[in-house]
């Protein structure tokens, strides 16, 4: 039988330290929208780890939606769901409301319109108060803040010049309709970013 349970090191790396802050800033019941959940390693350590949320995983390519399906049924919690073809870029994510969008490793590594899209979504599909949070490596004031970063930058932009590592400030300004709450450093110069949905803010754009 052909194995289709992707697993890579990084996220099994960073998955503890990142379940170490969603503990502490997640609600203690709600549905969590992962987007692009590339294997499913986070969606099942999360699920099994937060009992009062629901996961509901997904990814834009076929092959990390059949890994993440193969991890789930081999996790014994039923608190995530089955995984959902998600491309940020779409108008309609064919979803409801969520407490919480949470994205890791995606803004980097994709066209600078995807950063935007997710924000859309999460703007359509976030409860007034929900957080929106993203993991990843991050600029701050427009500088790297190590020199691996700034290789991994170039990095990227060697793989496809709309890649990159890309500014706090820009992706904050881009968030309209959020507050930037907090902002954590991470193991290996990552950051999370933790945003809110303000209230009363509505669908729109501002
Ligand atoms: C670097 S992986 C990150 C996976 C996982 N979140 C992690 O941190 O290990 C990037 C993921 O983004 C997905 N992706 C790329 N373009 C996308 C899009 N337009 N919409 C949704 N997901 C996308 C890819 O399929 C891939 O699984």
């Amino acid at each position: 039988m052909v194995t289709v349970k992707l697993s890579y090191p990084s996220p099994e790396r960073n998955k503890g330290p990142i379940l170490d802050v969603l503990r502490r800033v997640l609600p203690a019941r709600g549905t969590v929208l992962e987007i692009a959940s590339g294997s499913g390693q986070h969606a099942v350590f999360f699920s099994e780890h937060l009992p009062g949320i629901i996961w509901l995983p997904t990814d834009i390519a076929a092959e990390r939606l059949e890994s993440i399906q193969a991890w789930r049924e081999d996790s014994s919690h039923s608190n995530i769901l089955e995984p959902r073809r998600i491309d940020v870029l779409d108008d309609d994510w064919g979803i409801g409301t969520v407490e919480v969008v949470f994205s890791a490793n995606l803004v980097h590594i994709t066209p600078w319109e995807c950063c935007l899209g997710l924000v859309e979504g999460a703007r359509r599909h976030l409860k007034p108060g929900g957080l929106m949070i993203f993991y990843g490596p991050f600029r701050v004031g427009g500088k790297h803040t190590a020199p691996s970063n700034a290789d991994f930058d170039e990095s990227l932009r060697q793989r496809d010049p709309e890649w990159g590592v890309r500014n706090l400030e820009t992706v904050r300004d881009a968030a309209t309709g959020f507050k930037l709450e907090e902002r954590i450093e991470m193991p290996a110069n990552n950051q999370m970013l933790i945003f809110r949905r303000r209230r009363g803010a509505g669908n729109e754009k501002g």
